[in-house]
């Protein structure tokens, strides 16, 4: 999952220092001990319960849990997100239990009310990625689980509710939406510009609900604001062929600047637009062209080497001439977007590069004293900082954020090469990401941010769950050692499911 910027939600978070006594669970101790394919598939179940029981002890139905003070928090209009984000993770983990108690909650959720306002991207991707997922997989390969089939309906027909009363952003001259909406008074932020990722982060699950309803609306309204992204003007909008600016006019649909990057606000343009092709190969071939000219582009214009570890491949972010040395744990998304565009176009350029970028986002983790990686990091040899020479030198990055706010990108990364290489050294690192996530962030009833993944234990650790803990990063690690099902990522075009940016399995076409 993709765009947060980190300044906003850590402000609002409260910090706890370790010596406050969050316990050290023995867990860390006993999973080092794991070794075989299926013990490491239920040690992440474990995971996953224990994070459940623990925000639905003190959190439930509120959107996430405080895993240290066993408090709990409303950051996304508080229509209980940690539980309809868990959803699709629940079902392929197979526990009916959990499955069961989130529909009954996602039946009686008001989507109408909130004293909040509403970020069209975070709930598309969240609520409304999270519950069509969960109605393709229940009406699909997981129907046995759901107790009550009218749950499972309820599903879409709250989806269908919560986009009704989410459309109207799409109101404006040009059809580029508002992002930040006031549901009660049909208002919004006042913005002229929207920006490149929440714009283009809409139309897989709003295209898919108009598949599932026959309703061609939704599909529309997302479309018509995606078709100034790939057809973007003026020219100065795209330096390179296929990569973009990272603002658009919301008056008529121009760009604003010609700031390229793949980096958060830019990130999952280019990941539906590879992921519409997989959802509907027949219909979206436009969408797999540009993601092809932004890949090429891409390789021949934005990949960097540190001066320091020219073995390694960063991808830097550029504007008006200038090249920035600068990456984020966000950005990891792309070595798999590169494997999955790789893997189903057949075209083993991009798989290659898409291992340099899995390799690089690796040495982000393997070099910290925790072994997770950094929230952003740079490479700029002129501006390394007098205290990171030494780390500079050996890993060729130095950290500018050091913190871990639970995000999946890198493991999400790992677990493409995984599937699309069938190489036992990315289980591996995935392994070693779930270690050191239950060694440094573990609570008694959850699982807790880190402020510097290269200080001894972690730093100072920040008081919340994000729901991506649920939908992501459990669901990426438990898939790297789950069985074979018609979810996993496939080799080649046999493609069943395709992942929305926050994790949820939409069926293809
Ligand atoms: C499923 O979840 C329930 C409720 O949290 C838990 O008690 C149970 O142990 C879980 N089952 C498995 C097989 O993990
Ligand atoms: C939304 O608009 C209503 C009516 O103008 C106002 O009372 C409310 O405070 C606004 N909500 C937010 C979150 O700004
Ligand atoms: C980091 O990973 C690389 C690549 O697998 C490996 O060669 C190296 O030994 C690792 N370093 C540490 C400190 O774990």
């Amino acid at each position: 999952m993709h765009l947060i910027s980190l300044s906003l939600p850590l402000t609002a978070l409260s910090l706890v220092t370790p010596s406050l006594g969050y316990p050290q669970l023995n867990t860390a101790r006993l999973l080092s001990r794991t070794n075989s394919i299926e013990s490491r598939a239920d040690a992440v179940k474990e995971a996953f319960v224990h994070a459940w029981e623990g925000y639905k002890r003190y959190a439930y139905p509120h959107d996430e849990l405080h895993p240290i003070s066993n408090g709990f928090g409303d950051s996304r209009n508080g229509w209980g997100a940690s539980t309809v984000d868990a959803l699709s993770t629940a079902i392929i983990m197979g526990n009916a239990t959990i499955v069961n108690q989130i529909l009954d909650h996602i039946a009686q959720i008001d989507y109408s009310k909130t004293k909040d306002e509403v970020s069209l991207f975070e709930t598309t991707i969240r609520y409304l990625g999270g519950m069509l997922s969960g109605y393709d997989l229940l009406k699909g390969p997981a129907s046995g689980l759901a107790e009550d089939p009218e749950k499972v309906e309820r599903l879409l027909t709250q989806s269908e509710k919560l986009a009704d009363v989410l459309k109207f952003a799409f109101d404006t001259p040009s059809g580029v939406p508002y992002n930040n909406l006031n549901i009660s008074s049909r208002g919004n932020d006042g913005s002229e510009t929207n920006g490149l990722a929440v714009t283009g982060t809409l139309v897989l699950e709003w295209t898919r609900l108009s598949d599932l309803t026959n309703d061609p609306e939704y599909a529309q309204l997302s479309q018509k604001a995606e078709s100034y992204l790939l057809n973007p003007k003026p020219e100065s909008a795209q330096p390179f062929k296929g990569l973009v600016g990272s603002q658009i006019n919301i008056a008529n649909g121009q760009f604003a600047d010609g700031h390229v990057s793949w980096d958060g606000g830019d990130d999952s343009f280019y990941e539906y637009l590879i992921k519409m092709y997989v959802y509907n190969p027949q219909k979206y071939a436009l969408y797999r062209d540009r993601w092809v000219d932004a890949a090429e582009s891409t390789i021949k214009h934005l990949a960097s080497h540190p001066s320091t570890r020219p073995d390694l491949t960063f991808l830097s972010s550029y504007d008006n001439g200038q090249y920035s040395l600068n990456s984020q744990h966000l950005t990891c998304f792309d070595g798999g977007s590169f494997l999955l565009g790789g893997t189903v176009l057949d075209r083993q350029d991009f798989i290659n590069f898409g291992l340099d970028l899995v390799n690089g986002c690796h040495a982000t983790y393997n070099q910290t004293l925790t072994g997770i990686g950094p929230e952003s990091f740079g490479w700029d040899p002129k501006s390394v900082p007098a205290d990171q020479k030494a780390l500079y030198e050996r890993a060729g990055f130095y950290i500018t954020n050091g913190a871990y706010i639970l995000r999946p990108e890198v493991i999400e990364s790992f677990y493409y090469a995984w599937r699309v290489t069938g190489k036992e050294i990315y289980r591996e690192w995935v392994w070693n990401g779930f270690l050191a996530i239950n060694k440094y962030c573990r609570t008694a009833s959850g699982f807790a941010g880190l402020t510097d993944v290269n200080a001894a234990n972690g730093g100072d650790r920040y008081d919340n769950q994000e729901s991506f803990l649920f939908a992501e990063v459990l669901k990426y690690i438990y898939l790297t050692f789950a069985p074979e099902g018609e979810w996993q990522v496939q080799r080649g075009d046999g493609n069943k499911f395709v992942y929305n940016t926050e994790a949820h399995p939409i069926q293809v076409a």
